[in-house]
C-alpha cells in the first residue's frame, strides 16, 4: 500500500449504532470509501457482520476491492438477532467462508481474533488461522481488544503480527501492552480517537477544535502505527486528513487535553 496515511476507516461508519450521526445512505457510504481510497486511507475495519456486508457491497459498487486493506473481526450474525450488535464468537472452521461471502471477497487482509482468557481455546483458534493463512484466505492475524498480560501468554510461534485496542486521550490502559507489542515488532492499531464521538459532545467546547486536538493526540503517539476512526459523512475524510497534517499538539493543546481528562475522568 503506497502513500498510506496513519488513518484507517472504522466499520461503525456503516451502521447506525455507536456514533453520532444517523446511518449513512449507500451512496454516502460509497462516497466515504472512495474519498478514503483516493486520499491514501486504505485500511478499512469491519467489526460486526453488518459492516462486512456493507463494505462488501460498497467495494463491489466502486470496483476497488484491490485498493483496500480489509480488517475483519469475529462478530457474527446470530439467528433471530440480525438487528442487534452481538458479542464476539470464537472462530470455528466454517466462519472464514461466511466472512468472505459477506465481504464479497476471496481474502481478508487482517483477520482479528478478539482476545479472551481461555488459553486452550485460543490455541485452537491459532491452529485454524494457520490453515486459513496457508490457504491464502487471510493474509495476517491480529489480536483485538488486547489488555493486561495477553501478550505474555503468547509463545514465539503464535501467528500474531498486529494488535488493536481502544486508545485515546481518555482511555490509555493499552499503553503498556502497546509498548510490549512494539518491542515484539507487531503493528499497533489504536481504535476510537473520539470515544465513539461521545467525548466531542461531552467536552462542550468548539466541536471541530476538540476533534482536531483529540485526533492529533492519538495520531501523534509514537506507539501507534495506525488510528481507526469512523466517519459517517464523506466530508469528515478531508477534515480528519487535514487534522493529521497539522502534526503534533502544542504544549498549550496538550495541557488542554489533560484538563478535559481531569474534568471528565479517564486515562
Ligand atoms: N471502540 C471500540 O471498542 C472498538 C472495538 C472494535 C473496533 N473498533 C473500531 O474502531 C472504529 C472507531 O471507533 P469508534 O467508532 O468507536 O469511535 P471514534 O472513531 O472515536 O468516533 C467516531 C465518531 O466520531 C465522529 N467524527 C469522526 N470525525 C469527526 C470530525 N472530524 N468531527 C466531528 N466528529 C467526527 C463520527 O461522527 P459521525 O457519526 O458524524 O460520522 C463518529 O460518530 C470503529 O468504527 C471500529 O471499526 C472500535
Amino acid at each position: 500500500m503506497s502513500n498510506q496515511q496513519k488513518l484507517g476507516l472504522g466499520g461503525h461508519s456503516f451502521i447506525e449504532a455507536l456514533g453520532n450521526d444517523p446511518e449513512a445512505s449507500f451512496e454516502e457510504q460509497c462516497q466515504i470509501v472512495a474519498a478514503c481510497l483516493d486520499n491514501g486511507i486504505h485500511v478499512i475495519d469491519t467489526t460486526f457482520y453488518q459492516e462486512r456486508v456493507a463494505l462488501g457491497r460498497v467495494l463491489q459498487e466502486l470496483g476497488r476491492r484491490d485498493e483496500a486493506h480489509i480488517i475483519a473481526w469475529n462478530f457474527f450474525q446470530h439467528a433471530g438477532q440480525t438487528d442487534i450488535l452481538v458479542s464476539s464468537t470464537r472462530y470455528e472452521a466454517h466462519h472464514i467462508d461466511i466472512m468472505l461471502e459477506e465481504l464479497s471477497t476471496n481474502r481478508i487482509d487482517t483477520l482479528v481474533i478478539h482476545r479472551h482468557d481461555n488459553k486452550e481455546r485460543l490455541l485452537q483458534e491459532f491452529e485454524l488461522v494457520r490453515q486459513w493463512l496457508a490457504s491464502g484466505k487471510i493474509k495476517r492475524v491480529a489480536l483485538g481488544m488486547v489488555k493486561g498480560d495477553d501478550l505474555l501468554q503468547l509463545d514465539a510461534s503464535a501467528p500474531i503480527s498486529c494488535v488493536l485496542a481502544p486508545y485515546n486521550a481518555f482511555t490509555r490502559e493499552a499503553e503498556a501492552i502497546f509498548i510490549d507489542a512494539k518491542a515484539r515488532g507487531y503493528e499497533v492499531i489504536a481504535l476510537s480517537p473520539f470515544v465513539r464521538g461521545w467525548k466531542l459532545d461531552e467536552i462542550g467546547e468548539d466541536k471541530a477544535k476538540v476533534a482536531d486536538i483529540l485526533l492529533r493526540w492519538a495520531v501523534g503517539s509514537e506507539l501507534v502505527d495506525l488510528v481507526i476512526v469512523s466517519m459517517r459523512k464523506s466530508e469528515w475524510v478531508a477534515t480528519n486528513l487535514a487534522t493529521v497534517q497539522r502534526g503534533a499538539l502544542s504544549d498549550e493543546e496538550a495541557l488542554q487535553v489533560e484538563g478535559w481528562v481531569e474534568r471528565l475522568g479517564g486515562k
